[in-house]
């Protein structure tokens, strides 16, 4: 039994149902969202404590595993505050592990997130991009070397996954539903995950909105990638946080004042999620 599916049986409950990634400015904000009448937290795993996991170096990102139970159905969810990053210097091979080990114990549906640079003009400060599809342009990828297995050999998936169907539709729709039931502006498009750590050169930009693209940023295409090559139910959701470089004119990035612009729409975008999970259980 693996280290998480002991805590599991510890606190007496069965993995969790639907994991989330909360990257950079969401995490503070669920306990904001919470609504204590429906989620009771039972437990919070610091990756520190947990075999097998690095430990981000970015500050706002915390690296917490927090497992909420649904008080009317007993079924249990986990935020994950904060993840890693390629640009902090860890493998994709260590980043997509902050995934695998949760799919390893037994969830089988995960839902990304991330803050972006827009990468078209509709898409202003606090526009939600659902992603439809990604570019993975860092040239780098999780699944490079022998085929990812489980602990006892298996491959988790084929040595060469089929990504069509990578960010599931109908998931999609309903997250969506809440999303735009807490007053957010959402549209479909493509999220480009770049390496990173500079923000990318207006030249770069110009070249990402030619090829029709909505988003970008440095983080989720690992994730994404691991997670469809083990064949899990997948969505991912970017909040612009920042017309990317050169889509306004004067503007300077900062990631502090990228952070403190979110804060108002990662509230409501967690509470769409809380609220996803309730009326999945019921
Ligand atoms: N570019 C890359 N990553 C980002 C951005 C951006 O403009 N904003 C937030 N994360």
């Amino acid at each position: 039994m693996s280290f998480l599916e002991d805590k599991y049986k510890e606190i007496g409950t069965s993995p969790p149902e639907i994991h989330f990634v909360l990257g950079s400015g969401f995490s503070a904000a669920v306990d904001k969202a919470k609504d204590s009448s429906i989620w009771e937290e039972r437990l919070t795993l610091p990756f520190k404590e947990v075999p097998g996991l690095k430990i981000p170096t970015v500050e706002s990102h915390s690296g917490l595993y927090r497992y909420f139970s649904h008080k009317p159905t007993g079924r249990v969810i986990c935020f994950q505050c904060g993840r890693l990053h390629g640009y902090e210097g860890h493998s994709p091979k260590e980043v997509v592990q902050t995934v695998i080990l949760p799919l390893q114990a037994g969830t089988k549906r995960f839902v990304l997130t991330n803050l972006a640079g827009g990468l078209k003009e509709s898409l202003t400060v606090g526009s939600v991009v659902a992603l439809t599809d990604h570019v993975n342009f860092t040239g780098q990828n999780p699944l490079v070397g022998p085929n990812p297995s489980d602990e006892r050999g298996q491959p988790l998936g084929p040595r060469f996954p089929d990504m069509s169907d990578l960010y599931e539709e109908a998931m999609r729709r309903q997250v969506v539903r809440e999303l735009l039931a807490e007053g957010l502006r959402v549209e479909e498009g493509i999220y480009i995950g770049v390496l990173g750590p500079n923000f990318e050169t207006a030249a770069e930009v110009q070249l990402f909105a030619r090829w029709g693209l909505s988003a970008v940023g440095m983080s989720t295409v690992w994730e994404a990638l691991a997670l469809r090559h083990a064949g899990v139910q997948l969505s991912a959701f970017s909040l612009i946080s920042n017309p990317a470089c050169g889509i306004e004119a004067g503007e300077k990035l900062d990631h502090e004042s990228i952070l403190e612009a979110v804060s108002f729409y990662s509230e409501k975008i967690i509470r769409s999620f809380f609220n996803y999970c309730d009326r999945q259980f019921f």
